[in-house]
């Protein structure tokens, strides 16, 4: 574990798919483990200041050809702010709805012995 990196619980504490608040000194993020991977990002929704950890993680619907149906992404998960329903990829923090300039805060996370690490340079 580097010196930046704050042990954040158990990766059993963070049921999958769902957004949980943590604090790190003083600083609120949103855990997101999806199950093979875990994602943090700053707990304030840039829109209206929402807590993202009060929204849903989301597959990110594509549409591949017109008249088509179109197709979940399992793999291209979102999280989705309760409020006022504003998408933030959690990759890059970058709003996927209303004003794609918008961004969150993104963390780089990782679980080293059973345990969630974050990351909060
Ligand atoms: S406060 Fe998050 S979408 Fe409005």
């Amino acid at each position: 574990m580097s010196s930046s990196e704050h042990d954040v619980g158990a990766v059993t504490d963070f049921q999958v798919g769902r957004p949980h608040r943590v604090e790190i000194d003083g600083r609120a993020l949103v855990i997101l483990n999806v199950g093979d991977r875990i994602y943090a990002v700053r707990d304030i929704c840039p829109h209206q200041g929402a807590r993202l950890s009060d929204g849903q993680c989301k597959s990110r619907l594509r549409v591949t050809a017109v008249g088509t149906q179109p197709e979940i992404q399992a793999d291209d998960l979102v999280l989705q702010c309760a409020w006022h329903g504003w998408m933030f990829d959690l990759d890059t923090g970058r709003a996927l709805t209303e004003n794609d300039s918008a961004r969150v805060r993104t963390y780089s996370a990782r679980v080293q012995d059973s345990r969630v690490l974050v990351d909060t340079t």
